[in-house]
């Protein structure tokens, strides 16, 4: 998952440039960080710490200050062994020769590291990445040739990697290798840089070179050569990258959670322009223009993990309700582990805010292996999921930095709603209902700015909370898969464990747990199921369970159940559960503040997750 990043120059360039790098990388990983850099003398310096590295101190990150012809560095999240000084990478190889900073996993690192042991190699680390510099620098003694030994390297490699490599006897050159890790290069005056993705490049320069996977790249201070694992030249030339650098400053927001929250009435105006098309009572996605007008599919396969497979489960209510399409949503991980059968006529989506998501790109690549019709709906421009899907909808939620998904959540609703509208009119949905549902859509940023008001009132709310150490949210119908969601943000960022449910699930035994210390978030904001969902409450009410609740505003069943009542706007019941997440992510982001906790990076996660 980790962040790599690094540049060749002219030797009047200092290893703070990947300082700087690193740090816009750090939402991959943050648990320990390492930097080595070589000047023209081929000295290696090779700088290691634990933590992260926008915490370290200056004089820390003096020793970085010397200009070098080239450095790279690394940013972790450990898989393989814990995170100290001596697993940090880069790692270098026994003769010294090579140095090696790796995003990924390697899955035979347990017979390489026997065959190196007894060869005579002896290792420093627990890493699975300290074989790769071993086993090159072994190659490099049954070949004099480098690109030799690093194709011979590479191939004996099994599981996922990016690598940066260092070889010092080439102290003009570094070398970015991708199998399944994404890999960027950015071709800049007199010098190139590499990254692990293209955000990080784009203040230095807005030409890059997307590595697919099974390639690498040989990257000089004039440019930058690709060949693939046979070193067979691809000759891919740099493109052209719209990225706005702005819009990932975080201004005068305290966390970039709160920014992106707040983000919200743009980023869902970003996703609905030029989409809406009252004309024909129905949607245009410019990604599904190239399958053709008749492209009719049958059924739906929603592939995604995590905050994105929430999104998925709404995405399912969307599709049923509107477009009588029947809609399975599956764990990208056991998806595809799974033999499952693709049905013809299925459209597969891949649903991912970064689009690099491991388990959702194999998932996806099964599925066209299967003959599937693939579509990506995706946040990150150029992402693997993107590029491999070759057509999709893009989120438009702009650059999400806190680890936390909250604005590509907001946005991947609206995008499986338009979906949903376009396949609805296609299959018998009347204009009328059409025009209803864009009249809503278009309505929302503004109604979404209504309900960040909630924000003080939610903070004061969370104050009661603080010393909670569960949570349950409920929810019927689509606000179901918001209640998940909702749990979800609570754990990630406030580490208060919570739990989602459908409301009238609680019965059945979760009413167990109901006690006045495990308060319960009632997500009831969708006209038709209201009063079901306020039996459920009242439930939790007769057992003495603090509620807090989401509600319409015209809706007052909840005032004399609920302990807090927090207010969104009246709106169409496909539309209300996306603005009925926005207090959720409020409550989780206030009680993690009030708890300490760093809510733009969590323990243990990563924003990218590109291992299995
Ligand atoms: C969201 O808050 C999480 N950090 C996480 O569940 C995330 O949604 C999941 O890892 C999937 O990521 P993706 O959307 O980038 O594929
Ligand atoms: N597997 C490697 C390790 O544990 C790399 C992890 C990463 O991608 O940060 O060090």
């Amino acid at each position: 998952m980790c962040g790599i990043f690094g540049y060749v120059a002219n030797g009047h360039v200092s290893p703070e440039l990947v300082v700087d790098g690193l740090r816009r990388l750090e939402y991959r990983g943050y648990d320990s960080w390492g930097i080595a850099s070589l000047n023209a003398g081929q000295d290696v310096q090779i700088t290691k710490a634990v933590g992260k590295i926008s915490k370290t101190s200056p004089e820390q990150l003096d020793r970085l200050r010397d200009p070098a012809t080239l450095a790279m560095g690394h940013t972790r999240w450990a898989t393989h062994g814990e995170p100290n000084e001596t697993n940090a990478h880069p790692h270098r190889s026994q003769s010294g020769r090579i140095v090696v900073v790796h995003n990924g996993i390697i899955e035979n690192h347990r017979e390489l590291r026997h065959l190196l042991e007894s060869e005579g190699y002896v290792f420093k680390s627990q890493t699975d990445t300290e074989v790769i510099a071993h086993l090159l620098d072994r190659n490099l003694r049954y070949t004099h040739r480098f690109d030799e030994a690093l194709s011979l390297t590479v191939l004996e490699l099994k599981g996922a990697f990016g690598l940066a490599v260092m070889d010092i006897q080439q102290p003009d050159r570094l070398f970015a290798v991708r199998l399944g890790s994404p890999l960027v290069v950015g071709v800049d005056d007199g010098r190139c840089l590499i990254s692990s993705d293209a955000n990080a490049l784009a203040i230095y320069t807005k030409q890059v070179i997307y590595l697919d996977d099974g390639e690498w790249a040989e990257v000089t201070r004039e440019g930058v050569t690709t060949y693939d694992f046979h070193r067979a030249a691809t000759g891919k030339i740099a493109e052209q990258i719209e990225i706005d650098v702005a819009a990932s400053e975080l201004g005068s927001f305290r966390h970039y959670m709160l920014k992106e929250m707040y983000d919200q009435p743009e980023s869902l105006r970003n996703a609905l322009r030029g989409r809406l098309q009252r004309s024909e009572a129905t949607v245009r996605l410019a990604g599904l223009d190239d399958l053709g007008e008749r492209y009719r599919p049958e059924r739906v396969k929603i592939l995604a993990c995590g905050s994105s497979w929430h999104a998925g489960l709404v995405g399912r209510y969307f599709f049923e309700e509107l477009a009588r399409m029947p809609t399975e949503v599956e764990y990208s991980s056991e998806f595809r582990y799974r033999n499952a059968v693709i049905e013809p006529g299925t459209l597969v989506i891949a649903m991912s805010q970064s689009g690099e998501t491991a388990d959702t790109l194999a998932g996806l690549r099964e599925s066209k292996r299967r003959g599937a019709q693939a579509l990506g709906v995706v946040n990150v421009v150029g992402s693997s999921i993107a590029r491999e899907c070759g057509r999709g909808v893009y989120l438009h939620a702009g650059h999400e930095c806190g680890v936390a998904a909250t604005k590509s959540f907001t946005n991947q609703l609206v995008v499986l709603l338009m979906l949903a509208v376009h396949f609805g009119r296609q299959r018998g949905m009347s204009i009328r209902q059409g025009l209803e549902l864009l009249d809503s859509l278009e309505r929302l940023p503004e109604l979404a700015e209504q309900v960040l008001k909630t924000d003080e009132q939610i903070r004061q709310v969370s104050e009661e909370y603080v010393d909670a150490t569960n949570f349950l949210y409920i929810g019927r119908s689509m606000e179901f898969p918001i209640a998940l969601e909702g749990a979800l943000k609570l754990k990630e960022v406030s580490y208060i464990h919570a739990e989602g449910l459908p409301a009238a699930e609680l019965k059945h035994g979760p009413i167990a747990l109901i006690t006045p210390e495990m308060p319960t978030v009632v997500i009831a904001t969708q006209s038709f199921i209201l009063d079901k969902v306020a039996s459920n409450v009242q439930e939790i009410k007769a057992r003495g369970g603090r509620i807090i609740a989401i509600v319409s505003e015209e809706n007052d069943a909840f005032h004399s159940l609920a302990d807090h009542v927090v207010t969104v706007p009246t709106a169409h019941d496909f539309v209300s559960p996306i603005l009925a997440t926005i207090p959720t992510q409020l409550l989780a982001y206030h009680l993690a503040v009030l708890r300490g906790c760093d809510v733009d990076q969590p323990r243990n996660l990563a924003k990218s997750v590109t291992v299995e």
